[in-house]
């Protein structure tokens, strides 16, 4: 096996202790063997433009400064800018000695075909050209247009993201939106493709280029077993992947199921996700905590109920990284005065139960 290089137990712990004296302790938590921030900064949305990258190169500055060292993104995310900025922001970091590759959690999706730069004129051509007559897939592999989990193009994908992020090694490679695939395909070649696909992740791992991996969902994990979008962790689990350690879906005020929906079978029972991620020991990371913006137009009613002199945005994440399980709510964010309200919240500690059950009460019976 190839050692990686990636973030570390001990690398993760300074990075914390370095920060101890104005983060609160509950604003850190156990991801496997690591440390992580009870906040990542999340990559998806933005204009693919020189502007944003940049926008986005000085808020990952910021928010590692700031006790973030969880980075999310996916290759297809503004068309790689969002991947190729991250390894621009990270080499400058590196550089200046601000934080050392073994303290930082960097965290990219492959399934989605990405476009480079900017979309392609003529999709149906780009596809062909770039990855078909390539030989990176097989047309049969691909799916609406979009999606592949098959292993060589996985491999190709994982490739790509390293010398995007210019780093040797991947600390969490997800499986994007793998529910896609069920939209054309049944369960049973579903499950298989799952398979495959592991096995080329756990190559992975074995090579140093990734360290665990898993699958980062929109409704999979939030349907109940046997609706169409749906995966039973269960049946992941038991095709015994022993570096699959790590979960992604959204999950905030306005989408409890992670929570709150017993839509996942265990031995024959129903249990919410966060019970059943808990169960088999996978770590779960929450994308979407503010709802992409739309939760900051809660009615001010409401919002005046939530106890506490946190702004609405901080009541809006503090809901999502107190929920017990979750390890690091992902927050889109690239506005300096943005990351800078958003790393206040990790100077304070968590909601206790009986706060995080008065506004579970408030959201449901409004
Ligand atoms: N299926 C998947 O795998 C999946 C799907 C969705 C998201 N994700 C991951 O989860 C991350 C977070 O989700 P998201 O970016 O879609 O949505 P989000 O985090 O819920 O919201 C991001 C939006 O909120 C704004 N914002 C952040 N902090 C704010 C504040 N304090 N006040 C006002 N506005 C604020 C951001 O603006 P600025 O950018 O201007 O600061 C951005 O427009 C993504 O970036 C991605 O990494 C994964």
């Amino acid at each position: 096996m190839i050692p990686p290089n990636g973030a570390t137990a001990e690398g993760t712990e300074a990075f914390f202790k370095k920060q101890a004296s104005f983060l609160h302790s509950d604003k850190f938590r156990s991801f496997q063997d690591w440390q992580v921030s009870a906040l990542g900064l999340g990559t998806y949305l933005g204009n693919y433009d020189d502007a944003t990258d940049l926008l986005y190169e000085e808020a990952i500055e910021q928010a590692v400064k700031g006790g973030v060292n969880v980075i999310d993104t996916a290759i297809n995310y503004r068309c790689q800018r969002s991947e190729r900025t991250i390894g621009r922001a990270l080499k400058k970091l590196f550089q200046s000695k601000k934080i050392h590759r073994s303290q930082v959690v960097i965290a990219t999706k492959g399934g989605f075909i990405p476009f480079d730069g900017a979309p392609p004129s003529n999709m149906e051509s780009y596809i062909r050209d770039h990855w078909i007559q390539t030989g990176i897939v097989n047309e049969e592999e691909i799916i609406s247009s979009c999606h592949c989990l098959a292993p060589a193009y996985i491999q190709n994908q994982i490739d790509q993201s390293l010398k995007n992020l210019g780093i040797d090694t991947i600390d969490i490679y997800y499986l994007h939106n793998p529910e896609t695939q069920l939209a054309k395909i049944d369960e049973d070649r579903f499950y298989e493709r799952l398979k495959k696909a592991f096995d080329c992740l756990e190559e992975n791992v074995q090579k140093g280029k990734i360290q665990y991996y898993g699958l980062a969902t929109w409704n999979a994990f939030r349907e109940s077993a046997g609706r169409s979008e749906s995966i039973s962790l269960e049946k992941v689990m038991n095709t015994a992947p022993s570096h699959f350690k790590v979960i992604q879906l959204p999950y905030n005020m306005a989408m409890l199921e992670a929570l709150a929906l017993s839509g996942q079978t265990l031995e024959g029972k129903q249990y919410p996700i966060l019970s059943v991620a808990y169960h088999f020991g996978i770590s779960v990371m929450v994308s979407a905590p503010l709802l992409q913006k739309q939760l900051l137009d809660l009615p001010s009613s409401l919002v005046k109920k939530i106890p506490g002199s946190l702004t609405l945005a901080q009541k809006v994440l503090q809901f999502v990284s107190s929920t017990p399980g979750v390890a690091s709510a992902l927050v889109g964010m690239k506005d300096k005065k943005h990351v800078e309200e958003n790393l206040e919240l990790l100077k304070v500690p968590n909601w206790d139960e009986a706060t995080l059950q008065q506004v579970c009460d408030l959201l449901v019976n409004r």
